[in-house]
């Protein structure tokens, strides 16, 4: 069957059994190849997207579910790597091997949309699904928190309210 998928703002067709995780429909059909493969039965969240601003397992989400869903990827969250996100998690350094860093920004980038200053708490209750065997979970709570401050910054230059 032919899907078509909202991805990343654009419209995108992609041929699928009913029953295809989302995850290969992307990674496969698209090409987006940012979002990955760790369990394949939700429980490290490698493969996290968004589904309308909300974290979803793409390993256990069929395509054919997602309908008229407005699905982020990491290739989407913003075009150049500026969103606070992924500016903090360079600054800090967070990565170690790095497979699990699209899923952790991504499971970060739904907590910040519902959460916009998390605590310790908010946050570590937000990520406790999303398994690093680097085990980089310090940096990632600290990038988390660096970048409430760098979207603060951000908003307050774009109005002028810093000053
Ligand atoms: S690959 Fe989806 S949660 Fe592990
Ligand atoms: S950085 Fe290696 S698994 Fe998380």
């Amino acid at each position: 069957m032919k899907y078509k998928l909202k991805v990343n703002g654009q419209t995108r067709t992609v041929e699928a059994a009913e029953d295809m995780p989302l995850l290969w429909a992307l990674r496969d059909g698209l090409d987006l190849k940012g979002t990955k493969f760790g369990c394949g039965i939700a429980q490290c969240g490698a493969c996290t997207v968004l589904v309308d601003g909300v974290a979803r397992r793409s390993c256990i989400t069929p395509v054919s579910s997602v309908g008229n869903g407005n699905i982020t990827t990491i290739e989407g969250l913003s075009r150049d790597g500026s969103h606070p996100l992924q500016r903090a998690w360079e600054e800090l350094d967070v990565p170690q091997c790095g497979y699990c860093q699209a899923g952790q920004i991504m499971s970060a980038a739904a907590l910040l949309a519902k959460t916009p200053n998390p605590t310790d708490d908010d946050i570590d209750g937000a990520m406790a699904g999303n398994i690093c065997r680097c085990a980089t979970y310090l940096r990632i709570r600290r990038a988390i928190h660096r970048a409430t401050e760098l979207g603060k910054a951000t908003a307050s230059a774009a109005t002028g309210s810093g000053k």
